[in-house]
């Protein structure tokens, strides 16, 4: 996908200094990876482009097309997009198969039969096929991402935007998440994805971002920014990670 984002910036409502600033971004990938120290405004991009808020000033464009800040366009466009959110977000009172239905029948028109046809689909491709009838709480934490997961591809959306997916998960559980995303991207499957895990930016996403406090410093092929960082905030952000990692 091609990605543009020209001159844009967030201000809250009420607030008066930006979360964003005049962010520029011009790059085409398969999967990208937004990374950056905490309250950098990562998530709030994800929600930009997601479309579930809109920018103070500037735009972004997807392969070429305007989001629409319109209401009306905008809920077409969400409609297009697959959101996972950092812990899931998953509805507590509905079973995994019914989270995966639900959202088809009400927001995306499906029958019934064609929904629950294209949860078992996915279901079955995530490994959760044991897992349909089962609550959120009753699931361990990478299998209610794994659900979060394929709900958020449910309606075969152009691209999926993930926010820490892994970020409340065990060792163990975020391999099993990065695995999956892993494949995905492998079938094809185009990301944006905020997240923590280096190794994952590095070795599974074309390309990186990184973003700090509202600015997007630098962004380029994974391995070219991680080995070679061009900012000095770049280069202190991977040594502190490296602290604990020698
Ligand atoms: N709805 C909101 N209203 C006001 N301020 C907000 C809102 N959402 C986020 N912010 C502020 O915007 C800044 C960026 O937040 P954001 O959640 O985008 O950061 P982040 O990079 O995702 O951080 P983290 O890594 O901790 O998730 C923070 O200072 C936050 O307090
Ligand atoms: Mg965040």
């Amino acid at each position: 996908m091609k990605l543009e984002i020209n001159d844009l910036s967030l201000t809250f409502h009420g607030q008066s200094a930006p979360v964003l600033s005049h962010v520029n971004f011009a790059d085409s990938f398969g999967s990208l990876a937004i990374i950056g120290s905490s309250g950098g405004g990562k998530s709030t991009l994800l929600r930009l482009l997601g479309g579930l808020i809109s920018p103070t000033s500037g735009e972004i464009r997807i392969d070429g097309d305007r989001i629409p800040t319109d209401a009306a366009s905008l809920q077409q466009y969400r409609k297009k997009t697959g959101f996972v959110f950092q812990n899931g977000g998953l509805f507590r009172h509905m079973t995994a198969l019914e989270n995966i239905t639900i959202p088809l029948i009400q927001v995306h028109g499906y029958s019934q039969e064609a929904a629950q046809m294209r949860a078992l689909e996915l279901l079955k491709q995530l490994g959760l096929e044991q897992d349909g009838n089962k609550h959120p709480a009753q699931l361990s934490g990478g299998q209610r991402q794994r659900v979060a997961i394929a709900r958020a591809l449910a309606a075969r959306p152009s691209f999926l935007l993930l926010d820490e997916p892994t970020s409340a998960l065990d060792p163990e559980y975020t391999s099993e998440i990065l695995t999956v995303l892993n494949q995905l991207k492998q079938e094809g499957v185009q990301m944006i994805i905020v997240t923590h895990e280096m190794g994952f930016a590095w070795h599974a996403c074309d390309k990186v971002a990184f973003l700090q406090n509202g600015t997007l410093l630098e962004w380029g092929e994974s391995a070219s920014l991680f080995q070679s960082p061009q900012t000095p905030q770049l280069k202190q952000f991977l040594s502190k990670l490296l602290e604990w990692n020698r």
